[in-house]
């Protein structure tokens, strides 16, 4: 096979770990990360100008550089239709993208049309009404109908701060007009409810071929809660383990059989073209799989820890799935046994307000992990410094969960910036 060039969108600890997969295959002639981050700039030319939103920047840039695979990191092109905008231009359609075209990325950009989805083809997940201004009586109804805790979820994207999840009826009730009036914005003019699950989540991925088969990945635990026992605000995710012990093979066989399957078959009965990384958000209730959420993309802080132990060619699977052929059938992607940890370092004040600019000194001093960066960047003089919430993930592999998370405290130890904050207690519940 010739080399190819290849262009991810994205600046997050995500993409820097798909840069880093990319990075190790022989298939690799040229890698462009836009914008990307201080971390991808060591894997790849970074396009820091670039952004993944302006689709005629980067149809231009994706011409001038001889690019032949386009990887979308991140929600926002996919939900806004980039990988449309590419099949649809003469100059730009012979490109292959890993990413769902606007229908697909749907199952993330509209939280109503994702349960409509999974009600449709037999897919479980919570019980769920959809309101807006027009029916909110109707919403009150099931509100009183649940017992506490109560679900309210934002329509659209509102970048993971758009659930909230309420003991209180009456506060429930005035939380849900207040979402109605615009507390997301226009991603909350219409509310999901939903019946509460109890039970553990995990997040399963698969890249499709958009031709009925897929490739299941590893499967990871994310830790979202900003404080230790799952507690405090949400953020985008403070750690992240894989395997996951409770995901073991009768469980996955459900997942696959009542979840997956259905998903990707469901897909092609409505005629939705679907090539690229779904995520399942699943809850384990009692032994039994419920989709939370799906994601067009991948997890992060997943995306580290799946990357570190995914032992095949990333670049080879992408092109199979978007190739002629496609997988031709299904199968689960080849994967270290040992477990990899992710610890994410955070600045301080995260996922509030935070300062930026801050010094990161003591990645030399790192052994046995590997770093990824997700809110860094060069300044003036050079120097590594904070520019995000999320600033590093500290990924190891070990023969277990305690030896893995082991190796990263010890390295988030030899790293420093004023003010960073790590959960001390990433896989406490595995
Ligand atoms: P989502 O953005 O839909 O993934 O929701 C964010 C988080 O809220 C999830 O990861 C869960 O921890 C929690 N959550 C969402 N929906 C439910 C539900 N129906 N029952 C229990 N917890 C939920
Ligand atoms: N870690 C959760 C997410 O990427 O949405």
């Amino acid at each position: 096979m010739s080399k190819i060039n290849v262009l991810l969108l994205g600046s997050g600890g995500r993409e820097c770990a798909l840069a880093w997969k990319m990075n190790q295959s022989e298939l690799l002639d040229n890698l462009y990360i836009a914008p990307g981050n201080a971390g991808t700039a060591a894997l790849g030319t970074n396009l820091p100008q670039l952004s993944p939103m302006d689709f005629e920047a980067v149809g231009k840039a994706a011409v001038e550089l001889g690019i032949d695979l386009l990887v979308v990191g991140n929600e926002d092109p996919l939900v806004a239709g980039i990988t449309d905008y590419v099949k649809g231009n003469e100059a730009l359609k012979h490109i292959k993208v890993v990413g769902p075209s606007q229908a697909g990325a749907q199952l993330e950009g509209s939280k109503d049309f994702a349960k409509e989805f999974m009600n449709r083809h037999g897919i479980p997940t919570a019980q769920h009404i959809s309101v807006t201004a027009s029916n909110i009586e109707e919403g009150y109804a099931f509100l009183d109908k649940q017992q506490a805790p109560y679900v309210l979820k934002a329509d659209g994207l509102a970048a993971g701060k758009g659930v909230l999840i309420i003991d209180d009826l009456d506060e429930a009730k005035a939380e849900l007009k207040a979402m109605l009036d615009g507390m997301f914005g226009a991603s909350s003019a219409t509310v999901v409810i939903e019946q509460f699950l109890s039970g553990i989540e995990c997040s399963v991925f698969v890249l499709t071929d958009d031709r009925g088969s897929y490739a299941l990945l590893p499967v990871a635990k994310d830790y979202k809660r900003v404080g230790e026992g799952d507690t405090g605000p949400n953020t985008g995710g403070m750690g992240s383990i894989s395997p996951v012990s409770f995901a073991d093979a009768v469980f996955m066989d459900k997942v696959r059989q009542r979840i997956i399957e259905p998903t990707i078959n469901g897909l092609k009965q409505d005629g939705i073209s679907y090539c690229g990384f779904v995520f399942f958000g699943l809850i384990n209730v009692g032994g039994e799989p419920y989709v939370i959420e799906y994601n067009v993309r991948m997890g992060d802080p997943e995306t580290q820890s799946v990357m570190a132990r995914v032992d095949q060619d990333l670049i080879a699977l992408m092109l199979q799935a978007t190739g002629e052929q496609g997988f031709g059938e299904s199968f689960t992607v080849k994967a270290d046994e040992r477990t990899a940890a992710t610890v994410i370092m955070t600045s301080g004040g995260y996922p509030g307000k935070y300062e930026k600019g801050k010094e990161i000194t003591g990645l030399d001093a790192v052994e046995g992990s590997v770093v990824f960066h997700a809110g860094t960047s060069l300044n003036v003089d050079g120097q590594l410094v904070t520019s995000g919430g999320r600033v590093l993930a500290v990924t190891s592999l070990a023969c277990d969960k305690d030896a893995a998370l082991a190796l990263s405290y010890g390295n988030v130890a030899r790293i420093a910036f004023d003010g960073s904050y790590c959960r001390r207690d990433i896989g406490f519940d595995l």
